[in-house]
């Protein structure tokens, strides 16, 4: 494997792979901060008009020099425009960078670095097992901020308009956000039907910051219910419950409660990440970074979004079917974004759409399972 004089012998295995690796990783790095700090600082919200960085430097009240340096960069991410030596915003940045844009993402790079935090202590963790962290904290502090963003590319629009679209929805006058986090997914459903009704239902510390987002989005006709719903009633008479993206999303004991909460024929949305029988990991980097923390409630299982006492797909779909009608089962690419490495990843989710069976129905299977049938 070596030869005899290392310094007169360059190595027999190429180090191409090695170095193209380490160099992505060394310019990714570096460019994450640029984009980072350039957002941080505004820079984007004073490059609607091309402009120099000396002159950019003067408002920011920065080092002209690295600022030229940073928009040189940025220029050559594709980020921002330039032409000799001005520089401007380019569309994405008008749209995703600018901080006073519906669809800034300052959030989503906030939420990276927060992982990048986690990921700084690997070490310490593969000897010590994974930090505890509060639940409804690790929910609240930055996630389901970052999540309101990532899905305004997309997601939201997408699920919104897919749900929209069943006939059930326009007749419905009562809906559950079940684990609604930010609660966008309410906000624009109930400006699709003017005469729903809809209650989202998160932890007390959550639901402070879901009013923030009714107060920005104008958000009418919602309620907020504070509670666990592990452990806390979730109300009853809903036509429509939408479950998306919670720990308890492949949990068998929640299926019973959801079903006691809509009304006869209502319907239960369901959007999740869910595993087949004997599946291994979808994403063993993605499953690292979810065990590198622990919350202190519910257990998390060993890939990513799975908890302890979860089932799997086929076994939920089966429980499903013991109270509901499948009605549709959509597919990640119906819905879903651009992933990005990290917690909220759709990875192959999907949404179920199923119909409450009329009493009739599930009282005679009940009485088909106790004579044996
Ligand atoms: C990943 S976020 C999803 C938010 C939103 N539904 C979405 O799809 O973007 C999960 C949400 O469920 C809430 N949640 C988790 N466990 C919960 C529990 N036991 N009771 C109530 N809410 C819970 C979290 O606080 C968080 O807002």
């Amino acid at each position: 494997m070596f030869n005899d004089d290392v310094l007169l012998n360059k190595p027999i295995v190429e180090t191409d792979p090695l170095y193209q690796f380490l160099n992505t990783c060394s310019r990714s790095f570096k460019q994450f901060k640029i984009l980072d700090t350039a957002i941080k600082r505004g820079f984007f919200n004073h490059l609607d008009e091309w402009k120099s960085a000396v002159d950019l430097a003067k408002e920011l009240g920065t080092n002209p020099d690295l600022t030229d340096c940073i928009c040189m960069s940025l220029a050559e991410i594709g980020f921002i425009e330039q032409s000799g030596e001005v520089f401007k915003n380019s569309e994405l940045s008008t749209c995703y960078f600018k901080s006073e844009s519906p669809y800034f993402q300052g959030e989503v790079l906030f939420n990276i670095k927060n992982g990048f935090s986690l990921w700084e202590r690997l070490d310490e963790v593969i000897e010590n097992g994974p930090i505890k962290v509060s639940e409804a904290d690790y929910f609240k502090d930055n996630l389901i901020h970052s999540l309101a963003s990532e899905i305004m590319c997309g997601e939201l629009q997408k699920t919104t308009s897919l749900i929209a679209s069943l006939p059930e929805f326009s007749r419905a006058e009562k809906l559950l956000d079940l684990g609604g986090g930010h609660g966008l997914y309410s906000v624009a459903l109930s400006r699709l039907n003017q005469n729903l009704e809809i209650d989202i239902y998160d932890f007390a510390d959550v639901i402070e910051a879901t009013q923030k987002y009714l107060e920005k989005y104008d958000g009418h006709r919602i309620d907020l219910k504070p509670g666990n719903l592990f452990m806390d009633a979730i109300g009853n008479d809903y036509d429509l419950v939408l479950f998306s993206y919670n720990p308890g999303g492949k949990n068998p004991e929640l299926v019973p409660k959801i079903f006691s909460a809509l009304k006869e024929g209502g319907l239960f949305i369901s959007k999740h990440i869910f595993y087949g029988k004997d599946e291994g990991s979808r994403d063993p980097l993605l499953d690292l970074e979810y065990n590198l923390s622990d919350f202190e409630g519910v257990k998390k299982g060993r890939k990513i979004y799975s908890f302890a006492r979860d089932l799997t797909f086929e076994a939920y779909l089966s429980l499903l079917e013991q109270y509901f009608t499948i009605a549709q089962i959509v597919e990640t690419e119906d819905f879903a974004t651009e992933p990005l490495s990290k917690f909220g990843d759709a990875l192959e989710a999907k949404m179920i759409i199923a119909k409450k069976k009329a009493k009739k129905q599930y009282v005679e299977r009940d009485e088909v399972e106790a004579i044996g049938g």
